[in-house]
């Protein structure tokens, strides 16, 4: 079933004009340490970066103050990308942000779309999740292998020769991951990386599974 957070972000971009609040990130503080860590030991401050269902944007602007200069987001929710735009404004942050469907066909009239250029890593973190689970009935396993499908050459096509595909998951196992992006998608597994539980709605013990897959 895909999710659609507009909702949400409407009442996250109230609560920010209301009381500069951006809310917790979903996967907990370690867990996008963690995934900051392994970014600045793997990839050049001046590569390309593009985020994926970016949402507030808040992993691409703690890699901008990391000195990551060449950063860009974008989320096909247009409410998102004005929450992650005024919050940009507040922290004088220069990263692009713009609303595009990354699962949607690459405009090649658009030289400027995000979506037509190639990225040393590409970040999505609860994107791959939006979308189907198994056992959905909403989402049809024609549907879902569809999304797979998609997904895969998307990603393929955006990255360059040797680009990295991060992938952070509370909704699915490293073997789900790796049968359907890796095996199928044609990826190589350059690491998964090792990263705490979380607590999520007062409850502890969620695991987020993080996995760098390589072109
Ligand atoms: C679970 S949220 C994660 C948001 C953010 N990355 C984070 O970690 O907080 C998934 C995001 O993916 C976005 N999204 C879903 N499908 C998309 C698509 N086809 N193209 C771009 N963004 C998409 C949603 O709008 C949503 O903001």
């Amino acid at each position: 079933m895909e999710v659609n957070m507009d909702k949400k972000y409407e009442e996250d971009l109230e609560n920010f004009c209301d009381h500069g609040d951006i809310g917790d990130d979903w996967c907990g503080e370690d867990v996008l340490q963690a995934i900051l860590t392994w970014i600045k030991s793997n990839i050049e401050c001046d590569d390309p970066i593009l985020d994926i269902g970016c949402g507030n944007a808040n992993i691409i602007f703690q890699l901008y103050h990391q000195g990551f200069v060449n950063v860009t987001g974008i989320d096909k929710s247009p409410v998102a990308i004005k929450l992650a735009t005024e919050i940009s404004h507040q922290e004088c942050v220069k990263v692009k942000l713009e609303v595009c469907d990354v699962m949607g066909s690459v405009p090649s009239d658009m030289a400027e779309s995000p979506l037509n250029k190639k990225y040393r890593l590409i970040l999505d973190k609860g994107l791959y999740d939006s979308y189907a689970t198994a056992g959905s009935t909403v989402y049809t396993k024609a549907k879902q292998e569809q999304f797979r499908e998609t997904y895969s050459k998307n990603m393929r096509e955006l990255l360059m020769p040797g680009g990295i595909l991060l992938v952070a998951t509370c909704c699915h196992t490293e073997t789900y991951l790796k049968q359907t992006i890796g095996q199928r998608g044609h990826f190589k597994v350059r690491e998964v990386l090792p990263t705490p539980s979380f607590e999520f709605g007062g409850k502890k013990g969620h695991n987020v599974t993080v996995v760098a897959f390589q072109k």
